[in-house]
């Protein structure tokens, strides 16, 4: 895209191709892309909300796709330095790249966290934010990616921040560690959508 077009109309070039590869992906592969088209920016302002780059730590984002979330993030204030982005999809890895000057994009499975939070680009861990489609997942592989995020030493994240289209929380039987809260539900988004935030219950 020409650097020398005006930002807003650059940013509606960007938002347009990044729809179009969230299409085609969606029809390559529907189950690990999860939806056919990328968030709203109501759903994405609404899993930013609550985290705030006053306070120590980076965001760990997995599944970004096309940055929707991510650039929420920005907008937050939090500076691309501080975050890292886990997309396993190549055609996401490098739309990111191209478009999120100074984000770290790594082209890898999600599934792999611990790997990565012994391996930080910045100090600790504020938020891990997730956009994964985690119900194609077995239950005990989704719990695992959780208790990896929160209870796992040497890098646990503050909080879980996951969006889904059903009304329950995605994951469940967490024991008595973990704590689980709607923070939102975004009705103008393809799909409903309901964000879940995800804590230590009380500090281990
Ligand atoms: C529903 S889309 C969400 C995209 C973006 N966060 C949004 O809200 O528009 C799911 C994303 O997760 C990615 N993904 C799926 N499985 C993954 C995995 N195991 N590790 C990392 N990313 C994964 C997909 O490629 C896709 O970008």
């Amino acid at each position: 895209m020409p650097s020398s077009l005006p930002l807003r109309e650059r940013a509606q070039g960007r938002a347009g191709s990044g729809r179009r590869l969230f299409l085609r992906q969606f029809v390559r592969f529907p189950l690990s892309t999860g939806a056919q088209f990328p968030s709203s920016r109501w759903l994405a302002r609404a899993m930013a909300q609550d985290l705030d780059p006053g306070r120590a730590g980076g965001i760990v984002e997995l599944g970004p796709g096309t940055g929707v979330v991510t650039r929420a993030l920005l907008r937050r204030g939090f500076p691309a330095e501080r975050i890292l982005a886990l997309e396993i999809a190549p055609e996401f890895a490098r739309f990111l790249r191209e478009t999120v000057p100074g984000l770290t994009v790594r082209e890898a499975s999600a599934f792999e966290l611990a790997a990565h939070l012994a391996d930080l680009p910045f100090e600790g861990v504020q938020a891990v934010v997730s956009g994964l489609p985690l119900l194609i997942h077995p239950p005990a592989q989704r719990r695992r990616l959780i208790r990896t995020a929160l209870l796992d030493a040497p890098c646990r994240a503050g909080s879980f921040v996951q969006f889904t289209y059903f009304l329950r929380p995605p994951v469940t039987e967490l024991g008595e560690a973990v704590a689980v809260e709607r923070t939102a539900f975004v009705p103008w988004n393809l799909y409903p959508a309901t964000v879940w935030r995800y804590r230590r219950a009380r500090e281990t």
